[in-house]
Formats: structure tokens, C-alpha cells, sequence
């Protein structure tokens, strides 16, 4: 990435997207990764990077995440489950995170940072969202706290003088994909028993899938060629895939012939959007679209995950 600086610290760079990204990084600048790998494992993390080991929330972790030295800022971390059993412990811990990195960056003059947004800032949106689609209606904690932070993002590239790049991702897959996904979870019940399949909701539920080597792509470039203050950018394939489409998928790729029990209802959990889909006309507007179908991005997937483990 051409403008990142010489040094880079993503926090949360122990998680799924974040290790991905400090492979690609690491060797070319100088990169501190900080997790405190209660979603992360530490073996993702690259020989190169220097690992700070701690909660962002407490200030001495802050301080050794993110220092003078530090140009840019990959701010990753955050508890990512729709479906918390505390959910307003999960906005405040979310939203805290992120303005504490904020006002940790501004401390030392630090003015660059990646976010990774949701799709879930949209709610219910009856069509493909663009980014200026209104209203914003997020129906989860989770979606809610995003939509905070995006606020808090703006202050600080509206009055403190930040650079920020704000992705809004559609549902990424790929290799170190954790349990609590759906592709390792229809994995990991189809090793149990490969005759049956619990789906949650009615299979029906349809979203954005993009594989993570896209993704990463994706925010490269982006950087690399939006330069207004705050760049907010859907990040996701134009296409969609059901989830019953994706349980034909993985059983196709263990070679099993399942039967589906659905568990009812159009949505597999509280908060869990029915129909996501994200118009990405801004991101091919930058000269750059994904090669992948919804489609595509989770049979790769699938194939990765289960040689992987
Ligand atoms: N994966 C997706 O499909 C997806 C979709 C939309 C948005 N996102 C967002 O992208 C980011 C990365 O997602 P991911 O899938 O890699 O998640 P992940 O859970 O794999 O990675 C997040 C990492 O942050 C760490 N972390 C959380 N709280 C922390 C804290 N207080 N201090 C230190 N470390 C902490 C976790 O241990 C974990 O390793 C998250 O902000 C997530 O909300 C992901």
C-alpha cells in the first residue's frame, strides 16, 4: 500500500481479516499487531510483527499499540457477534474501543485510519444500499455501535484534521474463518453427523459474500485512491448467495448428501438482517470490482477451510 507510512498498527490483527492483512504487510513497514486473542489466535500472527499482547481498553495496551512512531491505524478489533447475549455491554465495549483509539491517535499525532463498518448500518433496506442510502435504521447492537463509530470517525475527519477510510463489509469468508460463521458451522455439525443439517431461520435469508484476498484488495486500493476526508466505501460482491445455497455448497464440497431441518422464520437469530445486498457502483467507480461471485467467494472458502482443518 503506497500511503500507509513506515509504520502500522492494526488492532484486532490477531482476528480473521486483521491476520490476513498483517501478512500482507509485514516486511514492508514497520507493523505492531494488538489483540488480546479472545477471537484471535496468536500462530496467525507473521514472524516480523511485534505482537502486543492486551485489551485495547486498558490504557497501557493503548499506549503501547499506538505511539508517535505509528502512521497509520487499522482499527479491526471489536466484539463482532450479531447475536450478543449482552448487547449493551457489546455497544458500549464497541463504541469505547473505538474512541479511545481516536483519542489515542489524536494524543500523539497519529491522523490515518482504516475502519471496518458493516453491512448491518443498513437494517432492513428494501434494495441494494449505495452509501448514501437513508435512512440508516441498524436493527442489532452491533449495527448500532458501527453506526456510532462511523459518527465518531466523522468528527475526527471533520475537526481534528483525520484521514479516514470507512468500509462498510458485506460478509467475508476465507481461510481462519472462526466457529459462529456459517460456512465453519455447517462444517463443523455436517463432520458431526453428515446426514442432517440444522439450518438456522428458513434458508432463505440472502447477503453479499466476499472472499478476504478480495476484500484486502478491495481497501488497498481504496486507500491508495480516495483522498477526501472520509472515504466510506461498501465493500462486497454484486452478486448474492441464500444460505440454503450455501449448505448445497459446503455438503457438495464434503462429498455429503444431507437433509435439511430449518429451524423456521426468515431470519436465523435476533437482529440477523433477512436481505442484505450493497450496491458496490462507488468501488468500481475507483477502478476496481471484485472477480469473485457471492458464489465463488464462498466455494473457495469452503475448499480452504476444510484443507485447513
Ligand atoms: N468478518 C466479517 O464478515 C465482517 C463483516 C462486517 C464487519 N466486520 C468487522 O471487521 C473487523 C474484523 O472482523 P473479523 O472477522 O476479523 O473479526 P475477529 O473477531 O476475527 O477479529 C477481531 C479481533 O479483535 C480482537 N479484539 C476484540 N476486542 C479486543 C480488545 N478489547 N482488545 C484487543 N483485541 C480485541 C479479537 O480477539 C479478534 O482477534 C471487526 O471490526 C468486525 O466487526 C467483519
Amino acid at each position: 500500500m503506497e500511503g500507509t507510512g513506515s509504520s502500522v498498527c492494526i488492532t484486532g490483527g490477531g482476528g480473521f481479516v486483521g491476520s490476513h492483512l498483517a501478512d500482507r504487510l509485514v516486511g514492508d513497514t514497520e507493523l505492531v499487531v494488538v489483540d488480546n486473542f479472545e477471537n484471535g489466535r496468536r500462530e496467525w500472527i507473521s514472524d516480523g510483527a511485534e505482537v502486543v499482547d492486551g485489551d485495547l481498553r486498558e490504557p497501557a495496551v493503548l499506549e503501547a499499540a499506538i505511539t508517535g512512531r505509528t502512521d497509520t491505524v487499522f482499527h479491526f478489533a471489536a466484539d463482532k457477534a450479531v447475536d450478543s447475549e449482552d448487547p449493551n455491554a457489546q455497544f458500549r465495549e464497541n463504541t469505547g474501543l473505538t474512541a479511545s483509539v481516536l483519542e489515542r491517535m489524536r494524543d500523539v499525532g497519529c491522523d490515518r485510519i482504516v475502519f471496518t463498518s458493516s453491512s448491518t448500518v443498513y437494517g432492513e433496506a428494501p434494495r441494494p444500499t449505495p452509501e448514501d442510502y437513508a435512512p440508516l435504521e441498524p436493527i442489532s447492537m452491533y449495527g448500532a455501535a458501527k453506526l456510532a463509530e462511523e459518527s465518531l470517525l466523522s468528527v475526527y475527519a471533520h475537526s481534528y484534521g483525520f484521514d479516514v477510510w470507512n468500509f462498510r463489509f458485506a460478509n467475508i469468508v476465507g481461510p481462519r474463518l472462526q466457529l459462529g460463521a456459517v460456512i465453519p458451522d455447517f462444517i463443523d455439525k455436517l463432520r458431526d453427523d453428515p446426514s442432517e443439517l440444522e439450518i438456522l431461520g428458513d434458508g432463505r435469508q440472502e447477503k453479499s459474500y466476499m472472499h478476504v484476498d478480495e476484500c484486502l484488495d478491495a481497501i488497498v486500493h481504496v486507500v491508495d485512491h480516495a483522498d477526501a476526508p472520509m472515504n466510506t466505501y461498501n465493500l462486497g460482491t454484486r452478486t448474492t448467495t441464500s444460505v440454503r445455497r450455501i449448505a448445497d455448497i459446503v455438503a457438495d464440497e464434503m462429498g455429503v448428501d444431507p437433509t435439511y431441518q430449518f429451524t423456521g422464520g426468515e431470519r436465523g437469530w435476533v437482529g440477523d438482517v433477512p436481505r442484505m445486498r450493497l450496491s458496490i457502483e462507488k468501488l468500481a467507480a475507483t477502478g476496481w470490482t471484485p472477480g469473485m461471485s457471492s458464489d465463488d467467494a464462498v466455494r473457495q472458502a469452503v475448499r480452504q477451510l476444510l484443507s485447513d482443518t
